[in-house]
């Protein structure tokens, strides 16, 4: 036979197919489709479906007894009920089987594995347990489809001396049916199954034969509404298949029968008390775990991904913009309202808060780990306080997106709780340095682990004593600083940050709006261990970061005059303005006031020609964000401008000094990308595609070119777009640009 790679199989292998039920025949069907395979044979002990399968074309050829099936087999797939399945090893035992690999669909792998070893003794090293995660709920030859099981998980749960190159055959056979496979350890399994799947098919199961044995079954089932419906669509799955299931995964089926009764009695209880704020804790949590789990689920699958980089923004020349915009709240100021008032007493109400796939991640984060939090309802969020001590562990990784902030503040603030946690993130998160972070930490006493590179996910213990120290920070960090700040609050002494630039004090002031003292002193931060947080309510300002994008559309559209309401002017933030205003924009504050501890007000924008400048340095922490878009404006501007000492542009959540540099070249732009910075020439622009390498900022700055561009621009890979400014298409027309969506994810 071939070499050990699978792909040299093709064309090679006869794979015999025992059971051609619904998930058999499907196998089957997908592997004659795939053409991988020399022939399909299939067996079933009854022989009307062997001639059925054989009249659709499900098989190539149907054998006429097990053993005459085997023996001119490689492969043999076992796809009968559980309890069938002892009866079918046992007989597979007497035959033949040198060098041939067996593998099965069965949903209970503790179970398969325990009949293989009263089959065989001891268990084959060619026998590769599986599990197709797919099916319907109908079942039988006729129901068989050839894309069951494209975009599904198949779990194989080898065992440690099963042969390598059987578990890469049999992968391989999946993966030519469209599947995603993956290994899973046999216990873990039938553990995660049994809640999964198998819980609530008995669930349906078991309303649907409760609510039929009532006296008012007639009426029940005549009124059902849709709820009633989908609830129990399962409840029509083959009978014999669950039956077998129940008794072959008794003791994990048992166990998730109780884990729900204990939480359905919680809901009796809180019903039966009348107790409202149980109740919604209970519904809140449930809706978001299963709206987040719907985006997650989607998030992590390739074929989602795939069609999330197919989403492109297409913006097209020309336009001036007008009227009033006000941009959605700010993203820093977002997530740690959550952070601060998940840990403090008492209720905090939010109003403004960023309904961005960002700050959601933090959101969702803390309702893992018990917080009830509802909203977020036009940007008001009402956070239920647990105070300093009072989160839960999650019973899952705390998947925080692309959303950096999130990871680095809530690593110094999971540092020191009583329970292990894990954070991860999606791709351009999984490669952000987290150091910078988890280096400091480690002195203050925290325990924590990254991945090699020291990049996600941190996996971080909990009960760990932390002990204030003082931190010189190398670069100008308002996370880090922020990181050590709020693990600081745990800590024994004093914890103090000194920062080698300015860099945005949302945390200093936002810890002292709920209650807890910090000192500033010079470019030192410091605060003591041992405090504790008081609710308080808190409006967001809009974002001064996402109404960049219009001060610079507005600056270089002639004939715009634009008025961005309510933006957080904050001077660690609004470097921006300075910029723009020493390249010759005409902006002007008005309505200046302070809310809840920032200062906030409404920017006017009138079109103006700008200029080239050396970007002063000093400028640069505080303007961090708004470069992608600053460049834009370089580019139209008059003359040569530079920026140095921004080399952390080179680790946010793309290399923007390389993404925009590439992106203003095709667009004809002289960009010279330098290690910290960058020199642009302003010059015409061309239309052209560009690369937005996944991150929102470089994805708007281009929308933005366009109104300067020659013709169209076509923006690849914008979904993420939705991390911090969700409307922006919907504003940016609004406003007077031409941008639409283009292969939209929905
Ligand atoms: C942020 C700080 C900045 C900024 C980021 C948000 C924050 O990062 O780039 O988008 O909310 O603290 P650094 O602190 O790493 O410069």
């Amino acid at each position: 036979m071939a070499d050990n790679n699978p792909e040299s199989f093709s064309g090679q292998l006869s794979v015999l197919v025992v059971g051609l039920g619904l998930i058999g025949g499907s196998f089957a069907r997908a592997l004659r489709k795939s053409g991988f395979c020399r022939s399909v044979i299939g067996f079933d002990r009854q022989p009307s479906s062997i001639v059925k399968a054989s009249e659709l074309g499900i098989i190539d050829q149907g054998a006429n007894s097990l053993s005459e099936g085997v023996s001119q087999a490689d492969v043999i797939m076992l796809s009968v009920p559980m309890l069938a399945m002892e009866p079918l090893l046992k007989q597979l035992a007497g035959l033949e089987l040198s060098g041939k690999m067996i593998t099965d669909a069965g949903s209970c792998k503790g179970a398969f594995v325990k009949s293989a070893l009263a089959a065989f003794q001891e268990i084959p090293a060619m026998l590769v347990p599986g599990h197709p995660i797919a099916g319907s709920e109908k079942s039988g030859v006729t129901a068989a489809r050839d894309d069951l099981f494209v975009a599904h998980n198949v779990l194989l749960t080898p065992l440690s001396h099963t042969d390598a190159l059987a578990v890469a055959v049999v992968k391989k056979l999946w993966e030519v049916c469209g599947a995603r496979v993956s290994c899973m350890e046999v216990e873990h399994h039938d553990q995660v199954l049994a809640l999964t799947s198998h819980l609530p098919h008995y669930l349906a199961f078991s309303l649907v034969d409760t609510l039929a044995g009532e006296p008012e079954n007639q009426a029940i089932f005549r009124y059902a509404a849709g709820g009633f419906r989908d609830f129990t669509r399962i409840a029509g799955s083959d009978p014999v298949m669950w039956h077998d299931i129940a008794l072959s995964n008794r003791e994990a089926v048992l166990e998730s029968i109780d884990t729900f009764s204990e939480g359905l009695n919680r809901l009796r209880t809180a019903i039966a008390k009348g107790d409202s704020s149980a109740l919604s804790g209970i519904f809140e949590r449930a809706r978001s775990a299963r709206n987040h789990f719907a985006t997650l689920l989607s998030r992590r699958m390739y074929m989602a991904s795939c069609k999330e980089k197919m989403q492109s923004l297409v913006a097209g020349p020309g336009g001036s913009l007008c009227g009033h915009l006000r941009v959605p709240g700010d993203k820093s100021i977002s997530h740690r309202s959550i952070m601060l008032g998940a840990l403090a007493e008492g209720t905090t109400v939010i109003d403004g808060f960023l309904e961005g796939e960002d700050a959601m991640a933090t959101l969702q984060a803390f309702r893992n780990m018990g917080v009830v939090i509802e909203g977020p309802d036009n940007g008001r969020v009402v956070v239920h306080g647990v105070g300093m001590h009072g989160l839960k562990p999650s019973s899952e990784p705390l998947y925080l997106g692309n959303a950096g902030t999130a990871m680095r503040l809530m690593a110094g603030l999971m540092a020191a709780q009583s329970f292990d946690v894990t954070l991860t993130g999606d791709e351009s998160l999984s490669g952000r340095p987290m150091k910078r972070v988890t280096q400091p930490l480690s002195h203050m006493g925290a325990g924590i682990e990254t991945a090699e590179g020291g990049t996600p996910p941190l996996n971080i213990k909990g009960q760990c004593t932390l002990k204030g120290i003082h931190y010189d920070m190398p670069v100008a960090s308002a996370q880090v600083q922020s990181c050590l700040l709020l693990a600081g609050m745990y800590a024994r002494g004093t914890t103090s940050v000194k920062s080698p630039g300015i860099v945005r004090d949302h945390t200093n002031r936002m810890l002292a709006g709920f209650g807890y003292p910090v000192q500033v002193k010079d470019d030192t931060v410091s605060i003591s261990g041992g405090g504790s947080l008081i609710a308080t309510d808190i409006d967001v300002p809009a974002d001064i970061s996402s109404a960049a994008f219009f001060m610079v559309a507005a600056s270089i559209a002639e004939g715009s005059d634009i008025v961005l309401t309510h933006v957080g002017i904050n001077p660690t933030r609004a470097g921006v303005i300075e910029i723009l205003k020493l390249m010759g924009a005409d902006i002007t504050l008005t309505n200046e006031q302070e809310v809840g501890g920032e200062p906030v007000a409404d920017i006017r924008v009138k079109s103006a020609p700008l200029k080239g400048i050396e970007i002063p340095r000093a400028l640069v922490p505080v303007a961090i964000d708004e470069f992608p878009v600053l460049f834009v404006a370089a580019a139209c501007a008059n003359g040569r401008t530079v920026l140095r000492g921004a080399e952390e542009l080179r680790v946010k959540e793309s290399d923007r000094i390389q993404s925009m540099a590439d992106g203003l070249q095709i667009l004809g732009v002289e960009a010279k990308p330098l290690a910290d910075g960058m020199i642009i020439h302003g010059s015409k622009m061309s239309g052209g595609t560009v690369d937005s390498c996944g991150d929102h900022r470089i994805a708007m700055a281009f929308a933005v070119a366009a109104l300067k561009s020659e013709g169209e621009i076509r923006i690849l890979d914008c979904a993420n777009v939705a991390t911090s400014f969700p409307n922006f298409v919907m504003l940016a027309e609004q406003a007077g640009m031409t941008v639409s969506v283009e292969g939209s994810n929905e």
